[in-house]
């Protein structure tokens, strides 16, 4: 099963360009009227200034790379701040992405940019501030990463079940983190169901949508003797998101949190890199459960069939033959 699909993710990332040179920047050294180009920055800067405790700012310079929003680095004589902006939409994107990085930040476990700010602009955008983060030049090693991320699984704890306060999205998909008890309906139904709703919405793919939620009512089988304890997940984690700071430590960024089972976290793995060193130490700290290796193509699947809805039928045969080969094993 994992090498009919392993296959295809030799090339299947190709059109998610990492962006993570981003936040290096062209530094400009004039100061700009504005970083966030047409768009008021009064209250950000107004933000600095007050509660970001800054009694200048020196320099503003725009941080080019991120698709959807417009970003900007202002650099101040208390440190630096990353600021994003969208002029079309209202907070909630940017609440969102708040609450993951600030409940991700307080486990002390991975390095998270520290979010500060979201607010409205005048005339319905949005802005959030957090820390700017000044990458390191050298790779990140994969061992402590795969340590931090297995502490924040285990550090990240609900009492609510599986999901999140807010829902968010995957890419530009909705998420839907409605709190669930059951991690295997929450899974089949706000995760795959959705998808495949969408697919059969979008590109009238009636049979990828009846094979998949035949799927999705029968993977009760693939859960036996395992506890699923919920865990605060990045939940968007591949390359172009994984960075290192100075101090060479990992920095993870632009999250899709909610809580789920830890396990989900390597969905996105066909495009992460992680090494043999990774999930050493991370079963180190999470010890790898029953039925590990028989789960790994259904937490891809959310992934693949997200990348179909978002990227188009490249990615139909990938998660097509992972639904396949599941209804093959499950015999349903
Ligand atoms: C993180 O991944 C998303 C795709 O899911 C992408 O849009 C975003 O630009 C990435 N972040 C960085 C810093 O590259
Ligand atoms: C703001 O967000 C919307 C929806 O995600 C996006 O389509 C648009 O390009 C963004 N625009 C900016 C840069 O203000
Ligand atoms: C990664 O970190 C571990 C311990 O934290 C260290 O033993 C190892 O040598 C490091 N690996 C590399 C490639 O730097």
């Amino acid at each position: 099963m994992v090498a009919s699909v392993g296959l295809v993710s030799l090339f299947s990332c190709s059109h998610l360009k990492p962006s993570s040179l981003r936040w290096f920047s062209s530094t400009t050294h004039k100061p700009k009227p504005s970083a966030i180009v047409g768009i008021s920055d009064d209250l950000v800067r107004e933000w600095i200034l007050k509660e970001g405790k800054a009694t200048k700012i020196i320099r503003i310079s725009p941080v080019g790379g991120g698709c959807i929003n417009l970003a900007g680095r202002y650099d101040t004589d208390v440190g630096s701040f990353f600021v994003k902006s969208n002029r079309s939409i209202g907070p909630s994107m940017f609440e969102g992405e708040a609450l993951g990085l600030r409940l991700m930040y307080e486990t002390k476990t991975i390095r998270v940019p520290r979010p500060f700010k979201v607010g409205s602009l005048p005339g319905g955008g949005s802005f959030i501030i957090m820390e700017f983060i000044e990458f390191g030049a050298s790779r990140n090693n994969q061992s402590v990463l795969g340590r931090q991320l297995a502490e924040m699984h285990k550090a990240g704890k609900s009492d609510k079940g599986f999901g999140f306060d807010v829902d968010n999205t995957i890419g530009s998909t909705p998420q839907v983190n409605t709190w669930t008890f059951d991690w295997v309906e929450f899974y089949a139904e706000h995760r795959l169901s959705y998808q495949l709703k969408l697919a059969r919405e979008q590109y009238g793919d009636s049979v990828i949508y009846e094979k998949g939620q035949r799927l999705a009512k029968n993977l009760k089988p693939l859960f036996e003797n395992v506890v699923v304890e919920p865990c605060l997940l990045h939940g968007d984690l591949w390359s172009g998101n994984v960075s290192s700071d100075k101090n060479g430590d990992p920095v993870i960024l632009d999250p899709a949190c909610y809580y789920g089972h830890n396990e989900a976290e390597f969905g996105m793995s066909w495009c992460a890199g992680f090494g043999g060193s990774f999930y050493n130490s991370y079963f180190e700290v999470m010890p790898k459960q029953p039925g590990f290796e028989k789960r790994r193509d259904l937490y891809m699947l959310y992934h693949y069939l997200n990348h179909y809805n978002l990227f188009g039928s490249g990615y139909r045969s990938s998660a097509m033959s992972i639904i396949d080969d599941y209804l093959q094993m499950l015999q349903v």
